[in-house]
């Protein structure tokens, strides 16, 4: 099965039919993970809300472990994460939407791995590119009449707050072309686990320093509106194309 996991401005099911909610047990929180499955285009989906009901968790705090290891309980062999980013690339203005082909992370403290207690043997895995190529690029044709940015690095920060601008620029002069709060460790886990992860970023800001605003949640909050329909757009599609393969 396809998964979806919702970022800012994606934490309702509104856009299945016939959704049911799956609680599901974990060995990493004491509640259970709230799945929603429901059908998207007459496709079976999955569909994670990654800050929780009402959007009250914040990135530092996501559990990604609980989140990935139950999704991938009931079946969830490909997941989509949907991100909202700040743009830092020029391709990456408010209201763009990327698929990301690289990251770099920059968060700590997060539980980042399966692979800490109980081993048979010390467990690395090949992360050379961390999103799923076949994900990204069914992401790309679904794409159709919306401009999409096929590719870039995805820095991911701490959060919550926002950078300052010198942190901005050496995010830049690192490499990275669109920064987010939780893109890692994600696809990383999701990468333990063996499913096929891509990541599909829509830009709601400038980073900060890059434009005379200041970056405020009401601005966001509109960009987010107008293009998370886009997204949709582009993953019912992908959905519809996944279940074809
Ligand atoms: N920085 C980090 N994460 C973000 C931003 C940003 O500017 N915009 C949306 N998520």
């Amino acid at each position: 099965m396809i998964g979806i996991i919702g970022g800012t401005g994606l934490s309702e099911p509104s856009f299945l039919d016939s959704v049911q909610t799956r609680k599901i047990m974990t060995p990493y929180a004491e509640s259970p993970v709230q799945i929603l499955t429901g059908v998207l285009r007459g496709v079976q989906v999955a569909f994670l809300p990654r800050h929780g009901k009402g959007h009250k968790v914040p990135p530092h705090r996501v559990n990604y472990r609980a989140n990935i290891w139950a999704l991938y309980n009931i079946g969830v062999r490909a997941l989509i994460g949907v991100n909202a980013v700040g743009g830092i690339h020029p391709e990456t203005g408010p209201g763009r939407i990327a698929i990301p082909a690289q990251i770099i992370d920059y968060t700590w403290g997060r539980e980042h791995t399966f692979f800490s207690d109980g081993l048979d043997s010390v467990t690395h895995i090949d992360f050379t590119a961390p999103y799923d190529e076949t994900l990204r690029q069914l992401l790309i044709r679904s794409a159709d009449d919306v401009p999409v940015w096929n590719g870039g690095v995805y820095a991911c920060t701490q959060g919550p707050r926002l950078e300052t601008a010198a942190e901005v620029e050496r995010l830049r002069r690192d490499g990275g072309d669109m920064i987010g709060m939780t893109g890692m460790p994600e696809a990383a886990l999701a990468r333990e686990l063996g499913i096929a992860y891509a990541c599909i970023a829509l830009s709601v800001n400038w980073a900060a320093g890059l434009s005379d605003d200041i970056i405020t949640m009401e601005a966001i909050g509109k960009v987010l509106e107008q293009g998370m329909g886009t997204v949709l757009a582009v993953i019912e599609r992908a959905v519809q194309q996944y279940a074809t393969l």
